[in-house]
């Protein structure tokens, strides 16, 4: 096996072509979250554009107060905190999934999907997963933009009950992974599609509707604690998925307090 990289942040720097994200970026051997050290900088001045990656964390988080896995070494596990933002949670959260499929788009030769709100598919196994959090340090949100990237894993690195379910870089391509390399590419790709999504946010809701894998297709959803069932024909930017449900009537979803639910 090729000798697996650490991830350097002056390696990470080289040749990275951003505006706005990783003047500034940390690696931590091992920390609970990435998402809490780059909450404890969001308030401070200049924190903008801050990277905060991890070889490992200790309780790394998901969506809905679901636990995220990960070895040492084995993965991209990064938080950026953006500040100042006219753009909202939704937003950031759809630009933050076009952002890092296009990335994983690039790397492999299998088709990329975004499973709403945030989860990246490849070959139908969730290979990375979006976390944004928010943080109020004055008259404008801060965000926190937690990415996970599955990279060095193989089927029996995640528990039983993922194996089927989940993927990683080497399982698809079939190699080794340059895990310097893809968290540049990462930080350019999110660097670009914030910029478009600042002025242009049609342009995200169109490129998440070409990767997305519901859209046309009959859903079902956990919401408030109710199930709704329904077929989705959109996403919204500020409100949601949108699903039109069997009663004819068309209903949002909001990501924060919404999770994906299997069809019966
Ligand atoms: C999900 O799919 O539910 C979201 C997973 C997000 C995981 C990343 S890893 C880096 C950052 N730190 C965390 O604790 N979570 C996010």
């Amino acid at each position: 096996m090729a000798t697996r990289n650490r991830l350097d942040p002056d390696k990470i720097r080289e040749n990275l072509r951003t505006t706005r994200l990783g003047k500034k970026i940390v690696v931590y051997e091992r920390t609970a979250s990435t998402n809490d050290i780059a909450a404890e900088y969001a308030c401070d001045s200049g924190s903008d554009g801050l990277v905060v990656f991890a070889e490992e964390q200790t309780a790394g988080r998901g969506r809905t107060g679901a636990k995220w896995y990960s070895n040492y070494g084995e993965s991209i596990l990064c938080s950026i905190v953006l500040t100042g933002n006219k753009l909202s949670g939704e937003l950031i959260s759809l630009t933050s999934a076009v952002a890092t499929a296009e990335t994983l788009g690039k790397i492999g030769r299998s088709v990329t999907k975004v499973k709403w709100p945030n989860d990246i598919l490849i070959n139908g196994k969730k290979i990375a997963g979006i976390l944004v959090e928010s943080k109020h340090c004055g008259p404008r949100n801060t965000f926190i933009v937690g990415i996970g990237i599955n990279c060095h894993q193989q089927k029996d690195s995640f528990p039983a009950e993922l194996q089927n379910t989940t993927t990683s870089v080497d399982i698809e391509n079939r190699g080794f992974c340059d895990r310097v390399s893809l968290a540049r590419r990462l930080l350019s790709s999110l660097d670009h599609w914030l910029e478009i999504a600042q002025t242009k946010p049609n342009e995200i809701i169109n490129r998440w509707r070409e990767l997305n894998m519901q859209i046309g297709h009959r859903v079902a959803v956990l919401y408030s604690g109710k199930r709704f069932v329904g077929n989705c024909i959109g996403v919204d930017p500020e409100k949601g998925l949108i699903l039109q449900l069997d009663s004819g009537l068309a209903q949002m979803f909001p990501a924060a307090h919404t999770s994906m639910a299997r069809l019966r």
